[in-house]
């Protein structure tokens, strides 16, 4: 139908004939010429019909978003005319003829960043006609392309695995699936590919990969979906350094391939506890200039007792922020932030303005400044670096409460005040607890998932002292966005069958979810790791989008609803009945 792409169409086509489809972009009348922007998956090229042209009623008669078929002669536009920041900008089409291939009703969305998020996916199928998902959706494909490449060239091989299965615990709610012919029985949609890629070293595939879409019901934000994608990857015989070296190669080759991006090398790393202590966080952003740092050396004399006692106990920690230059902001701001830090937990928020650094004491602008001593000030500010003009944020509590809310206010902080530096900054995150104790179900919950291995090999070690064992997982952070994570697995059934009881899953209950797992496990399973990378995330971060929505061709809202389709819907009850199973609380 076309010889060439509207955005492909530039000055080295010059005085020839071209045949062009796509949308009007957008049309004007001007002084008796009618220009048409002709817009399709490679741009948009300018299409000049002249007041005497046969086909210049057609030209009149079209309106945004009409598909159509141009033919014309690509004509130079005066150099005063130029465009460019377009790629065909130096040129436009001479129309010669204009056929209506089919005409659009009124447009329900703007086509630009203004229209809303209910709009946009109602309409996805417009939306994505935009140039930047359009870039979005195309970028996602060469990230894949380049992930292919690249595992592919390195001894791997893509499998697929089921998706009616058996729940996979990865810490969200199973999406279930009613089986028609096992009345009262249900499949579980994979949260992820966990156990099948275990089964896979086990069976000899030595190195998985696969593009592999997971479904968990949880709640939702900006970056994450009730179903989203992973590259999920494992390999037999391998320790940590073999899966993260291997990781690293690979997102170098994806970023150069993709972006023509340079990424460090190696990645910088860091322990859990160090990215707690220093960044309060786990997936620290390393773009932003601003550390935490522990004080309770310095204040554990203090009769100050919020600062105190934390300072003498253990398990707390008195963190100090230090912001530099930010001793101008107002009253409202610092109460401001303290409400902030109190969503992470923050009892308090206590500061300290520092005016003039070489005045000690005196030169201190603070509502705690009074319970200090000038011993105490002089460490503050020595392991803080601070200087005439900052400002320094305290948190003092138990240690993790403190280093969750600090780090929330660090990344607020710095965000704020524009210190979000450029670029790509990865990092490895290691050595993560193995448990976490959930209040609310009285046990422990596994950090990562129960396949993970303890860093140690001996489970009597692990079941006398949980709270403080490690583990060897890993996560892969980029600019302050968890973009993978994985671990090396228990390949031994007695250590298995110790982690599920330490996570309170007993013997019975065991065999009944993973019963497949572990006599699996008791045929020469060989030692083995992997690791998972969230592709939405990394496509967001690689197209610069806030929300991986932007990067998801039909993605759902955050109560988990498809805005185009209606799903999910309600289906007649003959189709419910057969599957055995009946809906509570109809009032339709
Ligand atoms: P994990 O649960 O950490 O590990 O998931 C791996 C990566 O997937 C991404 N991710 C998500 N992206 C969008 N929406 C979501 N709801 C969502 N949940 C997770 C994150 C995360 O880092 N089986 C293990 C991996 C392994 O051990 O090999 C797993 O699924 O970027
Ligand atoms: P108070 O004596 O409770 O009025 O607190 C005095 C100052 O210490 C105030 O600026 C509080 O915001 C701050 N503060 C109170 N609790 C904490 C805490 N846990 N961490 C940091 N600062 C705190």
């Amino acid at each position: 139908m076309r010889t060439h792409l509207c955005g492909e169409t530039d000055e080295r086509l010059a005085g020839q004939p071209v045949t062009l489809c796509g949308w009007v972009d957008r049309r004007r009348d001007l002084g008796g010429l009618i220009f048409i922007g002709l817009r399709d998956r490679a741009g948009v090229v300018q299409v000049v019909v002249e007041p005497d042209s046969p086909v210049f009623a057609d030209a009149e008669s079209l309106r945004n978003e009409y598909c159509v078929r141009i033919g014309g002669t690509v004509r130079m536009r005066p150099e005063s005319q130029w465009n460019e920041a377009m790629a065909t900008g130096k040129i436009e089409v001479v129309a010669d003829t204009v056929e209506l291939l089919n005409a659009s009703a009124p447009m329900p969305l703007l086509m630009t960043d203004e229209d809303g998020e209910e709009v946009r996916l109602k309409y996805r199928y417009l939306d994505l006609r935009r140039p930047r998902m359009q870039h979005n959706l195309r970028l996602r494909a060469r990230l894949y392309r380049a992930i292919r490449h690249s595992l592919d060239d390195q001894g791997f091989t893509e499998l697929d695995t089921p998706i009616l299965t058996k729940a996979t615990p990865e810490g969200a709610r199973d999406y279930l699936v009613p089986a028609r012919v096992q009345p009262g029985q249900f499949y579980a949609l994979p949260q992820s590919p966990q156990l099948f890629k275990q089964l896979f070293m086990m069976a000899g595939m030595d190195r998985y990969y696969q593009i592999a879409r997971c479904f968990r019901d949880e709640d939702l934000r900006a970056d994450r979906q009730p179903e989203f994608t992973q590259l999920d990857i494992e390999m037999a015989f391998v320790e940590e350094p073999d899966v993260q070296n291997l990781s690293e190669t690979m997102m170098r080759e994806v970023f150069r391939e993709t972006l023509d991006v340079e990424l460090p090398d190696p990645f910088p790393r860091l322990t859990w506890r160090g990215a707690m202590e220093r960044y309060g966080s786990d997936k620290p952003d390393l773009r932003i200039p601003l550390e935490l740092v522990s004080v309770d050396e310095h204040v554990a004399h203090v009769e100050f007792r919020v600062f105190a006692g934390p300072a003498n106990d253990e398990g707390s920690r008195v963190a100090a922020l230090r912001v530099p230059g930010a001793a101008g902001l107002s009253r409202k701001q610092l109460d401001d932030y303290a409400g902030y830090a109190g969503r992470y937990g923050a009892r308090g928020l206590a500061w300290i303005k520092v005016n003039d650094a070489a005045a000690g004491l005196d030169g201190l602008q603070s509502p705690i400044a009074k319970f200090l001593d000038e011993q105490a000030w002089q460490g503050i500010s020595a392991a803080t670096g601070a200087a005439s003009g900052d400002l320094l944020f305290f948190g003092a509590g138990d240690w993790l409460t403190v280093s969750t809310f600090m780090g929330a206010l660090l990344v607020k902080v710095g965000r704020d005040l524009g210190l979000v530096g450029e670029g790509w900054q990865p990092l490895w995150v290691t050595e993560f607890p193995m448990f976490e104790w959930d209040d609310d179900e009285g046990r422990f919950l596994a950090m990562h998932h129960p396949f993970t291995a303890p860093a140690g090999n001996d489970a009597e070690a692990l079941a006398a002292d949980p709270a403080n064992a490690l583990s060897k997982g890993y996560d892969m952070v980029l600019n302050g966005a968890e973009i993978g994570g994985g671990s090396i697995r228990i390949h031994r059934p007695e250590m298995q069958q110790a982690v599920f009881s330490l996570l309170g899953i007993g013997e019975k209950e065991a065999q009944q979810k993973f019963g497949f797992l572990l006599e699996a496990l008791r045929y020469g399973c060989p030692p083995h790791g992997g690791i998972a990378f969230g592709l939405d995330r990394i496509a967001a971060l690689m197209a610069g989008e806030e929300s991986i929505c932007d990067v998801i061709a039909f993605p759902k809202t955050t109560t988990a609803q498809c805005l185009l389709t209606g799903a999910p819907s309600r289906v007649p009850e003959e189709q419910v009945a057969e599957l055995h199973i009946r809906t509570v609380g109809d009032d339709e």
